[in-house]
């Protein structure tokens, strides 16, 4: 950076802001504004360059870098927004990230700490399909953000799940827009009620980590308006996020932060966006292009993008009327920051209620794949169980969430075996020890191997520290060891774990079970079951993996998710019944992984590429300089259902500890809307939610090439007693009935009856209506062309 980067406080600022601007301290309603015309007047054109960029990364200079850090106001944050001191405009701080505030837990010569609440990942957020309580955890986490002195969450984080295998997924929320779009948009109005910022990304398309930073998304139109930038639309007009963060790849031959068409023509003009675009961290490569295309702040900020605005301008190759543009949309974002307006944190926030709230949230996400009636189904836990037979090396290592900048510096993360003591059952001490020891062993020899890489290559190995670690392969027993234990116990709980994280996609071995895997659900279901004892299988997983090979085994399957730091209480709370089980999922679990069309068009273990800051070129290879999205707007069930492709688990499909009927489904139409709704009982003998799912299908659907149905609207009942009912309305309308026509540039809805699917998941209709309905016009740019010929799935 051209200037050094100079902390001052809150105080100080509003001492030197009150001459331009004025410190409305006494009226509480007013708040403290800037004068965008004094400040800029007062503004040289290398304040303007400093200020459309942050204050940089402290140790990475421009040609290394790693996930965001920032020394200055708060510790651990990813970074800031240049301050201008003269001028009093104060740095604001932007902290990752999805999962909880990503800040450090301790400072120098500090004795207090900073841990933040870690909350459950994306996916599991999504998987409770109950957008109140989404909400209620953004508000958690944005008080958070609020009281350690934060102003903007780099959060959440809203990409399509296109394959399996993307490294993010756990971030992500689903494979179709509706949820995803609804889902993000909860969270960002939960975290804005704070009055701190969000940054819904990645704007658009980041769907592989491989080569992300120089990856070519070849997307058709269609595809990207319905599927890749559909779920943005739904959240930023719902809930209008402070800020967008746009993506690091290239979309169809231009970089997502240089397309003005992206981050101008629709996220503006047509969606009507009014807030700021930041890019992700040394996104992008020409700063004045950026610059012109209205992403008009770049993080964390490089020299030669200070060069290149500055020099742009110059030469008239950037207006400098566009860069006017952008300072003041980064005065707006200052305006409204807690920094600004004098908010006094208290690095206090309410972390014993928020673990409250995590522990519940948890557990409402869980999905319940399997509960087997043998004489009495496994789960819930009855009485007859006390005596908890732990296997899985990650029983004993439970996984709170993903890594990278996902990751939370949380104060602990309860373990399996914690929740399943704080539940009143009991574990062997034998097998813990022998567990303990044995993981230990395992990390021991991992950290000596990759110190031996640091002494080859030490930039490697300073990156691989933020890449997911390896898990011990599972530890095994013999048949007089298993009988003993199924002797000694009342059931088997065997979890599976996988981690995942930014900057590497997962590879089809972390999708199938390994060897050492599946012998130990094998042979512990062999023995228990000859024991005539049960078991139950728990993923403690970030993805899909693959289930269609050992599913037939256990007794029962939960899929715990990485629930975040209260984990082995919210798992224990679903197992003891405490809680029923309420979650679906929100992706299709495939058979095998190559069932997945995007499968064939997706980087499969390709070596991974670190190339943080080395922005060179494209080169050809595929799937890693580019990737043909030849699936369209097949995705996830649209495109299994559509081809009548068999799956492992459909798309919304998730059971309970009770039962429901669904009656009375009814539609009706006023104007453009439609109403349907439909009463849900509840026939089982246990409490328990449903969630209701509504999905579209077109008229002529096969010869239109649309998919045979797709999700439009969701809601899940209130906490049903047995025999209650609720009767659900949920609502429709007529517009989002379109398909994105090419030809025309313009959503249509095709005139015709149209068969409203009433489900409890993609694959699970309960009741279908249909209705008239007229067709509909919506214009849009056309923009985002692919720049090369797809060879794309048609039905
Ligand atoms: C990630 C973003 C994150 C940023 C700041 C990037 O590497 O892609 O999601 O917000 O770092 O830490």
């Amino acid at each position: 950076m051209k200037k050094l980067f100079n902390a001052v406080t809150v105080i100080g600022y509003c001492f030197l802001f009150v001459a331009v601007v004025g410190c409305n301290s006494a009226d509480k309603v007013t708040k403290n504004t800037i004068n965008q015309e004094e400040v800029m007047e007062k503004m040289s054109l290398e304040d303007k360059a400093h200020f459309v960029i942050g204050v940089g990364m402290k140790g990475f200079s421009g040609d290394d870098a790693v996930i965001g850090v920032t020394e200055s106001l708060v510790p651990g944050a990813a970074g800031t927004t240049y301050p201008l001191d003269s001028l009093g405009i104060p740095a604001v701080v932007l902290a990752d990230g999805p999962a909880g505030l990503r800040i450090d837990a301790t400072r120098e010569g500090d004795d207090a700490t900073y841990y933040c609440t870690h909350f459950p990942i994306g996916t599991l957020l999504a998987s409770t399909w109950n957008t109140q309580l989404v909400e209620e955890v953004g508000k958690a986490i944005g008080e958070e953000v609020k009281e350690y002195g934060a102003d903007v969450l780099l959060a959440p984080a809203l990409n399509i799940m296109r394959n399996p295998l993307c490294g993010r997924n756990f971030e992500y929320y689903s494979e179709d827009p509706v949820v995803a779009g609804k889902t993000a948009g909860a969270y960002i109005t939960g975290v804005q009620k704070n009055d701190v910022g969000t940054s819904i990304k990645h704007f658009a398309a980041n769907n592989q980590e491989t080569n992300r930073m120089n990856t070519d998304a070849h997307i058709s139109q269609r595809a990207l308006r319905e599927i890749y930038l559909k779920g943005f639309e739904i959240a930023i007009k719902e809930a209008k996020p402070w800020t967008v963060m746009t993506s690091y790849n290239y979309i169809n031959g231009t970089y997502a932060s240089e397309s003005k068409d992206l981050v101008t023509t629709i996220l503006r003009d047509e969606w009507g966006y009014e807030g700021t675009v930041m890019t992700d961290w040394f996104g992008g490569k020409d700063g004045a292009k950026q610059m012109w295309a209205g992403n008009e702040m770049l993080q964390p900020g490089k020299n030669e993008q200070f060069d290149s605005i500055v020099a742009g301008v110059k030469s008239g190759k950037l207006d400098v009327a566009d860069l006017d543009r952008n300072v003041k949309r980064v005065l707006n974002l200052v305006e409204r920051s807690p920094r600004f307006q004098g908010y006094k944190f208290s690095n206090k926030p309410d972390l014993k209620a928020h673990a409250a709230v995590t522990r519940q949230s948890a557990a409402e996400g869980m999905v319940l794949m399997k509960n087997e009636k043998m004489d009495a189904p496994v789960l819930p836990f009855g009485e007859n169980i006390k005596k908890v037979a732990l296997y899985g090396c990650t029983s004993y290592d439970f996984i709170a969430g993903g890594t990278g900048s996902g990751n939370v510096n949380h104060a602990y993360v309860v373990s399996l075996v914690d929740g399943l003591k704080n539940g009143g059952y009991t574990i062997s001490d034998e097998m813990k020890s022998a567990y303990e020891t044995y993981i230990a062993d395992y990390k021991k020899k991992m950290e000596q191997e990759l110190e031996e890489k640091a002494k080859k290559d030490p930039k490697t190995a300073q990156l691989v520290k933020f890449l997911p670690g390896t898990l011990p392969p599972e530890k095994l027993f013999t048949a007089e060891e298993l009988t003993a234990q199924a002797e000694a116990s009342d059931v088997a709980l065997i979890t599976i774990g996988r981690i995942s994280g930014e900057f590497l996609d997962r590879k089809v071995a972390d999708f199938n079970l390994n060897d050492s895997e599946m012998k130990l659900i094998q042979q512990v279901c062999d023995v228990y079951h000859k024991a005539g004892k049960q078991v139950v299988v728990l993923l403690n997983i970030g993805g899909v993996i693959e289930t269609a090979s050992w599913k037939d085994l256990p007794n029962a399957i939960l899929c715990a998710w990485q629930a975040g730091q209260e984990g082995g209480n919210s798992v224990v709370d679903v197992l003891s019944g405490k809680q029923s089980p309420s979650g679906k999922f929100t992706m299709t679990w495939p058979l095998k992984f190559n069932d997945a069309y995007s499968s064939k068009n997706f980087p499969i273990d390709e070596d991974p590429r670190i190339d943080m800051l080395n922005q060179g070129k494209k080169g050809n290879v595929r799937n890693v300089d580019y990737t043909d999205y030849e699936e369209d707007i097949y995705v996830g069930y649209r495109y299994f259902d559509s081809f009548e492709v068999p799956v492992a688990y459909p798309f919304g499909y998730g059971l309970s500890y009770t039962t429901f009927e669904y009656s009375d489904a009814k539609i009706t139409q006023k104007n453009d809307i439609y109403d349907i709704s439909v009463a849900v009982k509840n026939t089982g003998n246990r409490e328990g939610k449903e969630v209701v799912q509504v999905y579209v299908s077109a008229p002529d659907n096969k010869a239109a090439n649309k998919p045979v149905k797709e999700l439009k609207a969701f809601a899940k009942t209130k906490l049903l007693k047995p025999g209650e009912s609720q009767t659900l309305t949920l609502s429709i309308t007529a517009p989002e009935l379109a398909s994105f026509d090419e030809t025309a540039s313009a959503w249509i809805v095709a005139e015709g009856e149209y068969q409203f699917l009433v489900g409890a998941s993609s694959q699970d209709i309960k009741a279908t209506l249909s209705a008239p309905v007229k067709s509909f016009q919506t214009k849009c740019n056309d923009v985002l062309k692919p720049q090369v010929q797809l060879n794309l799935l048609r039905r």
